[in-house]
């Protein structure tokens, strides 16, 4: 039977056999798949392990933390770790940016020049790390798509802008609830081993417009709240997904005595099996006030609260 005590010690074998005494770089994201992977290595081969941990400042609240807490010189292992706070230079790109695919491509552009700029400090190496999991590896096979909805940055081809000799994808045989026991085998945090799923671009898409650093503060407080409410509801495990967004929109509302102008937050909650589809989730109502009033009250610059009906399809579960 399927062990999967046995699959990290056949792999930490496996890895340690073919690496030898080489080096190993790896684009660490925080997600789930490069963080199992990371301890995966960091087991393995230790010190010949360089992660490269890009922060482009559209994070979730205190996430930039939590991955250096795990990761870092005062984390859980003993690799080579590498956190660039990129946030600014994020945000001079998307200065003015408006549109959803022209923000993606940005956001993966710059994530490749960020990368670059390490792995050209850290010079050769021999092998580059991939997340890769079975599911990628069976969708990237289907091929021939022939409508691109929303670029996804994060799949796709070999990066060439690297020195390295061979790609290595430990995880490339694995189900997604495969590697999430893989990663609570290797001793990572529950938090991060049952984290829902982040788009590359992050809060990027969860801006709707142009994103500024005060937008993203906005969403991250709101978001942080929403996060918070579900779980002392105890329905952090009843939406697949949930997440709250910023529309772009301004209205009018009074707060005392002083008229207001000031933006539309959407909150977001799906239920779905392979994010193809997905239902908006039925999340109490009153819990959805309590939401709605911590967020007015404690996130600067927030008037209206908005919870999104949508199905996919029509919509899709992002908002760009
Ligand atoms: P959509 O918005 O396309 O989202 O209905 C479906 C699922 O995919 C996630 N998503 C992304 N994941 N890079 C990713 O890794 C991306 O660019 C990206 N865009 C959307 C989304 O969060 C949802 O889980």
């Amino acid at each position: 039977t399927w062990r999967m005590d046995s699959f990290v010690e056949n792999t930490i074998a496996e890895i340690r056999e073919k690496v030898g005494d080489g080096k190993v770089l790896l684009a660490l994201s925080g997600g789930v798949d490069s963080s199992v992977l990371a301890a995966l290595l960091a087991k393995a081969i230790g010190k010949q392990l360089t992660c490269v941990f890009v922060d482009h400042g559209l994070l979730r609240k205190n996430e930039g933390d939590e991955v250096e807490s795990v990761f870092g010189p005062n984390g859980n292992f003993d690799i080579n770790f590498i956190r660039v706070n990129a946030a600014e230079r994020y945000y001079a790109k998307l200065k003015g940016v408006e549109e959803p695919e022209r923000k993606r491509k940005i956001i993966g552009e710059e994530f490749i020049r960020v990368f670059e700029e390490e792995a050209k400090k850290i010079g050769k190496v021999d092998f580059l790390a991939q997340g890769t999991i079975y599911p990628d590896v069976v969708e990237s096979g289907l091929g021939g798509e022939s409508v691109v909805i929303k670029s996804h940055h994060n799949v796709g081809g070999l990066p060439d802008y690297v020195d390295f000799k061979e790609i290595i994808e430990p995880l490339r045989l694995l189900f997604k609830d495969e590697v999430r026991k893989a990663g609570l085998e290797l001793g990572l945090p529950e938090y991060l081993v049952y984290r829902q799923p982040f788009p590359g671009p992050g809060l990027g898409i969860r801006i709707i417009g142009e994103v500024t650093a005060e937008k993203v503060r906005i969403v991250q407080d709101a978001d942080y709240i929403y996060r918070t409410e579900l779980a002392a509801a105890g329905l952090e495990k009843l939406p697949d997904q949930y997440f709250a967004a910023l529309s772009n929109m301004r209205s009018v509302g009074v707060m005392g005595d002083e008229r207001t102008y000031d933006y539309a937050v959407v909150l977001r909650a799906v239920e779905t099996v392979d994010f193809m589809t997905a239902e908006a989730s039925e999340i109490p109502f009153e819990v959805l006030q309590r939401v709605m009033s911590r967020i007015i009250n404690e996130v600067k610059g927030v008037n209206r609260v908005m919870y999104d009906l949508t199905s996919k399809p029509p919509g899709t579960v992002e908002l760009e």
